[in-house]
């Protein structure tokens, strides 16, 4: 994950620098840079490497004035020209997450005579903010300008080199927080980064601009509006991962899958195509003859691989089954070398996933890949092929933010498999990636909910049991929505595809039993309609998650939320949010122990 430090102060910032993106280190790169105003220009320093290695090359560099980053790109050979700062003319500019409008703006700047020295959506940011500074000389109000043109999910931060002493930062989607210091002010995508300097902390919100200066901070909305955010006095020491202004790390995670995601698909970048590259090197070769899929994986992850099989059969015609993984280990099965195995796992570590993994080689069936969120982990180790997901840590054992990456990295497989096997023509991949870009966004407007989400969730507390039903590819997702209940709650929950009610739970169904149904305006939602008013008129109170344009009627005993898109096949990423959000708050009121629930583990190690 990409990481930010700025600093304006009346001292040489570039040790601090260097040292806030040593403390970023753990969330993953492969270059690092900074920027700061010189005597008579932008001093940049950029290396492809470690931040010791920028530490080396920027020894002779010193100003009160700079913005530093890390960069993990995951896609081709990392170089120094895409590193960021990107710089025009007088500006230097770091930035994390994705702009989603990058083409559109590129050729409008390019028009207007821009050079463009890298392939990132970054240098758009610099060329555009250059460009409105030619009409308003003021960099806040140039930057502010600048945001409001831009689509996506960002964290920026920016210096003038006419202008030392300031430093103007924005956030929509990426974390960054603001550090207020006795010899000056800073800013990070995470407080560990700072606490080398303060333990005083700013939260910026979303739509946030501030100026940092030797002497204070400024902020404002987008739209001009000044605003005034809390100071945190931070407790935690150096080493622990921030909370911020959460009261969990699972709320925290829940809220980190905008960044989670953007980070996840940075791995596409610009570009209108996915290669096979990306899983890996061989990749388009041990893909070629691949002629079935099998996902062994275990809880939430199993989760992702059933719904991606939904997705493996209608976009890429290929088969494919998901097994848990300490079934299929002990099972007897027919091995096919032809056959993908794919192990998802968060930590990489899981004992049956592993063992099943193992168990898959040792039958014979090489094609292995990997997707997690721990490179290092035995799982990746072991698979011939790899998609790293690019979540960040995880700390809450309810797992959030590794759950959507997973979601995403599969439907990553899911075009490149397709494309292998032929059956994606260019117009529909372009326009499935455009899709995949918008996610941070579409998940930051369903996070908006969260207030409805809690009122629902105070009526769950004192309930025994709750059912949960979804239809094709949000079945998976209605599983995920129980277990999520299940283990931070403790109320009892199940889930089924919900054709199968009347095959059974429907005898359960009476008004002490709430049922929470996933219902977007898919080909099923008619069905889905049909079930939910076999659990109405057996009294059973209903929680619909509907989306823009499912035609749904609120009426007694259907209580109605809308997720503000609707969004077609990766509809199960944006659903799978209010459920957590809604386990979350169920749990709180009933005062469990949310990061840590009773009995679990956040690695299980162990069969
Ligand atoms: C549930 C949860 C677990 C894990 C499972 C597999 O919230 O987190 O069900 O998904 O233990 O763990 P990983 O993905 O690390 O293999």
């Amino acid at each position: 994950m990409c990481g930010i430090v700025a600093a304006a102060a009346d001292k040489n910032i570039v040790p601090i620098l260097v040292e806030g993106l040593k403390k970023l280190e753990y969330r993953g790169y492969d270059s690092a840079g900074l920027a700061v105003i010189g005597a008579d220009r932008i001093e940049r320093v950029r290396s492809v490497g470690r931040v010791a290695e920028l530490e080396s090359a920027s020894a002779d560099t010193a100003s009160p004035t700079g913005i530093a980053h890390t960069r993990w790109a995951t896609h081709g050979v990392p170089s120094e020209r895409n590193a960021h700062p990107h710089v025009s003319g007088s500006i230097a500019v770091v930035h994390n997450g994705i702009i989603e409008n990058y083409e559109s703006l590129r050729s409008e700047l390019t028009a207007q005579g821009y050079v463009f020295t890298s392939d990132t959506d970054t240098e758009t940011i610099a060329h555009l903010v250059d460009q409105l500074l030619k009409s308003d000389r003021d960099l806040f109000r140039a930057v502010q300008a600048a945001c409001r043109r831009l689509v996506g999910a960002y964290a920026i931060a920016v210096i003038d080199h006419s202008q030392p002493g300031r430093v103007i930062v924005s956030r929509e989607g990426s974390p960054l927080l603001l550090g207020l210091g006795d010899d000056g002010n800073y800013a990070a995508s995470d407080a560990s980064a700072l606490l080398q300097v303060t333990r005083k902390m700013v939260y910026l919100e979303n739509g946030d601009i501030a100026e940092l200066s030797r002497d204070g901070v400024r902020i404002e909305r987008l739209d001009g509006t000044p605003v005034e955010r809390p100071v945190h006095v931070s407790e935690l020491s150096a080493a622990a991962v921030e909370l911020g202004n959460f009261r969990h790390y699972m709320q925290k995670e829940i809220f980190e899958q905008p960044e989670a995601l953007a980070n996840t698909l940075e791995i596409v970048g610009g570009s209108k195509t996915i290669q096979p590259g990306i899983f890996g090197a061989e990749a388009a070769t041990l893909l070629n003859d691949v002629d079935h899929i099998l996902i062994l994986a275990c809880g939430t992850s199993a989760h992702s691989g059933m719904t991606a099989r939904y997705w493996l059969e209608a976009v890429a015609g290929v088969p494919c089954t998901v097994e848990i993984a300490s079934e299929y280990r002990y099972r007897t099965s027919v091995p096919n070398p032809r056959q993908l195995i794919v192990a998802i796992s968060q930590s990489g570590e899981t004992a049956d996933t592993l063992a099943a993994l193992r168990h898959a080689k040792s039958l014979g069936q090489t094609k292995t890949l990997a997707i997690c969120n721990v490179p290092e982990s035995a799982i990746v180790r072991e698979s011939a092929l790899r998609f790293i997901t690019r979540a960040g840590p995880e700390i809450g054992v309810a797992s959030t933010k590794a759950f959507t990456t997973q979601l995403a990295a599969l439907f990553l497989l899911t075009l490149v498999v397709a494309k292998v096997r032929g059956q994606l023509g260019a117009d529909q991949e372009s326009a499935y990636i455009d899709q995949l870009r918008h996610l941070p966004v579409a998940v930051n407007k369903v996070l908006t909910l969260e207030d409805e989400i809690t009122v629902w969730a105070r009526r769950f507390a004192d309930k025994q049991h709750a059912l949960f039903l979804g239809r094709g590819r949000h079945y998976p997702i209605a599983l995920e929505g129980a277990l999520k209940l299940k283990e931070i709650s403790y109320i009892h929950a199940e889930a089924y595809p919900a054709g199968e009610l009347k095959h059974g739970p429907l005898a359960l169904v009476d008004a002490n039993m709430p049922v929470i149904s996933v219902a977007p305006a898919d080909d099923l939602l008619e069905k889905l309609k049909s079930n939910l008013q076999e659990v109405r008129a057996r009294g059973g109170e209903l929680y619909v998650f509907a989306d823009a344009d499912s035609e749904i009627p609120e009426s007694e005993g259907v209580h109605m939320l809308r997720l503000p898109e609707h969004y077609g096949l990766l509809s199960p990423i944006l659903h799978v949010i209010p459920l957590q959000l809604l386990s979350y708050h169920a749990a709180l009121v009933k005062g469990t122990d949310v990061d840590k629930p009773r009995n679990l583990a956040k690695s299980v190690t162990v069969e």
